[in-house]
């Protein structure tokens, strides 16, 4: 028999390899649910932003980072603010994607990120639903999570995906150097000591190889509505 849940707030882990698709069906996950979105991701990438340009080399320096950092929504609730500033493009680039894989293996950055994920997580999830989207939140940050989706895709469409992304930004990079990059950053994410990126045992695995993000969004809201009374 399927269990209902009827609190108003819940959590709804999403962990996946780069460029599946996870930052945008979270985003409009969120929407569809009327709830929150903390993007994992970007805080990982803001320690890496903001410490490369401190000079930050040690764990222990990129670990002061991301103590000193705040994080917050912004108004409309679509963007995740560092320190009250939306930081936008400036996490995206490929220079701060490979350095944000480096420093998410620190374990004191880490300590200090998850425990942040978890206050949001909790706080927000008073009133509203909130969508967690990163590597290891249905494995170590939210283990406990209403919902846990493990979204995916085959590696040269994430690869393309990313690419198409790069190239509307104006970014001058070649597919084969995505590719090579992504498997880079998804080797690094997935055999790293603490917290890996892996699909946890009682995920809903989503590939996205063949899927449309329409799709893909109303399976899970789907999904998430069929285990919830009149949501
Ligand atoms: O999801 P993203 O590509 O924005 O994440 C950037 C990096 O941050 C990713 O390579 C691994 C790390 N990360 C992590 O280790 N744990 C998370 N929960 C989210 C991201």
């Amino acid at each position: 028999m399927v269990k209902k849940h009827s609190k108003k707030g819940f959590i709804i882990a999403i962990d996946g390899p780069a460029g599946a698709g996870k930052s945008t069906v979270s985003r409009l996950l969120a929407e569809e649910l009327q709830g929150m979105l903390l993007d994992t991701g970007a805080m990982y990438r803001s320690v890496a932003y903001f410490g490369l340009r401190a000079g930050a080399k040690t764990e222990r320096d990129f670990a002061i980072t991301a103590r000193a950092l705040t994080f917050q929504p912004s108004p409309d609730r679509r963007h995740l603010l560092v320190n009250g500033i939306d930081l936008g493009l400036k996490l995206r680039s490929p220079k701060v994607s490979q350095a944000a894989s480096s420093v998410s293996r620190f374990k004191a950055v880490r300590d200090a990120l998850t425990r942040r994920q978890r206050t949001l997580g909790k706080s927000w999830s008073k009133k509203f639903p909130v969508v967690l989207e990163g590597r290891d939140i249905g494995t170590a940050v939210f283990p406990q999570a209403d919902y846990k989706f493990y979204v995916t895709a085959d590696s040269k469409v994430r690869a393309m995906r990313r690419f198409k992304q790069l190239k509307k930004t104006g970014t001058k990079i070649k597919l084969s150097e995505i590719l090579r990059q992504n498997q880079h950053r998804d080797e690094q994410d997935s055999t790293r000591k603490h917290a890996p990126l892996k699909c946890a045992a009682d995920a809903v695995v989503v590939d996205t190889s063949r899927m449309g993000i329409v799709q893909v969004v109303k399976f899970m809201a789907d999904h998430v509505r069929a285990h919830r009374e009149l949501v």
